[in-house]
């Protein structure tokens, strides 16, 4: 498969304190592959390394070692810039401009004609969802949530190959947040290739193609939902949820009743079991109550579980203080 970004063992070790003699480890020997077209989960805790990732990406920040090519030129080579598009973490704009004016700069530095930069920015504005009457508002009046929206519509003005996004979904309400969702998704409908970090992990779990997880600046997964997912302890529990019972009841004609924990919720009494034969073993009891099945279904780990999961590939050298 087509490789987009190529990363090998890119490292970055920040100087601090008040010489500037201590060094911090942000991110350790990070090697990654982005494929063409893919929508790309980049996630981890705060301070996991993320932004500093993409900021050696974008240039903004030089590596310590390593190396790594978007497009097949290397990040030193700017000028691929004119084919990337890239959304900071914390956007500062020029605040004395008006949307409309800040986009038609963005696409003027980008050497896109004025006819053209007029018909994107106003495309563009739509489609992130900023109301028309805020378009010659200048910047310094918008809210978070509209900044957030200037910021994404700037980062796809040169209609670019990929975009690399970082936490597009912060600051915007619940609308904003659904409205985004759906472009990035629209974006890889037009075959664009998306690289995103976000926290929000509902949002990952059904946008992305691939996810890789950063843990203390190392890499600790890789891979597709799926494939994680099936990787990782307790993809086999079973749930069976019945109704019309009580756990005591329940619990009196199961076969070995200490093998099965039984929990109330809304739905009815939760029964997680290991097994197949044991999903026959509480339909048995339940017969013998008289309760009703209400569902049986495996238990999909989600997202968030497998993010609490995950450790680094090599617990034994730590990132971070370096002296
Ligand atoms: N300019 C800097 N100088 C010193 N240390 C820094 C600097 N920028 C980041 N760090 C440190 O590098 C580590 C990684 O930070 P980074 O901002 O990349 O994390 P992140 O994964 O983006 O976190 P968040 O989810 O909070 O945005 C953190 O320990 C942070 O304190
Ligand atoms: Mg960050």
């Amino acid at each position: 498969m087509n490789a987009i970004v190529e990363i090998e063992n890119l490292t970055k070790d920040y100087d601090v304190g008040f010489w500037r003699k201590r060094k911090v480890r942000a991110l350790d020997g990070l090697s990654l592959r982005v494929h063409k077209g893919e929508i790309f989960g980049f996630l981890g805790a705060n301070g996991a390394g993320k932004t500093t990732t993409l900021k050696l990406l974008m240039r903004l920040i030089f590596p310590t070692s390593g190396t790594a090519r978007i497009l097949d030129c290397d990040i030193a080579d700017v000028s691929m810039h004119a084919r990337i598009g890239y959304l900071p973490e914390n956007p500062y704009f020029y605040d004395y401009l008006t949307a409309l004016e800040f986009l038609n700069f963005c696409g003027d530095i980008c050497g896109i004609p004025k006819a053209e930069r007029v018909r994107r920015a106003r495309q563009l504005l739509t489609r992130v969802g900023l109301n028309e009457t805020r378009w010659n508002t200048q910047l310094r009046k918008f809210s978070k949530g509209m900044l957030q929206r200037v910021g994404l519509a700037q980062a796809l003005i040169n209609d670019p190959e990929i975009v690399f996004l970082d936490e597009p979904m912060s600051g915007l309400d619940p609308i904003g947040r659904r409205e985004v969702r759906d472009l990035i998704a629209a974006l890889r409908q037009e075959g664009k290739t998306v690289f995103m970090c976000s926290h929000i992990l509902s949002d990952i779990e059904v946008l992305c193609d691939r996810v890789a997880i950063l843990k203390n600046g190392r890499l600790a997964q890789v891979g597709a939902l799926a494939e994680l997912r099936q990787q990782s302890q307790g993809q086999n529990l079973i749930e069976v949820v019945v109704s019309a019972t009580d756990a005591a009841g329940l619990q009196r004609h199961l076969l070995e009743p200490d093998k099965f924990t039984l929990n109330s919720t809304p739905a009815g009494l939760r029964i997680e079991v290991a097994e197949e034969k044991d999903v026959d073993i509480v339909i048995a009891a339940l017969r013998k109550t008289g309760g009703k099945l209400v569902s049986v279904q495996p238990v999909r780990q989600s997202l968030e579980e497998l993010f609490l999961e995950v450790e680094p590939a090599n617990e034994g050298k730590r990132s971070g203080d370096l002296t």
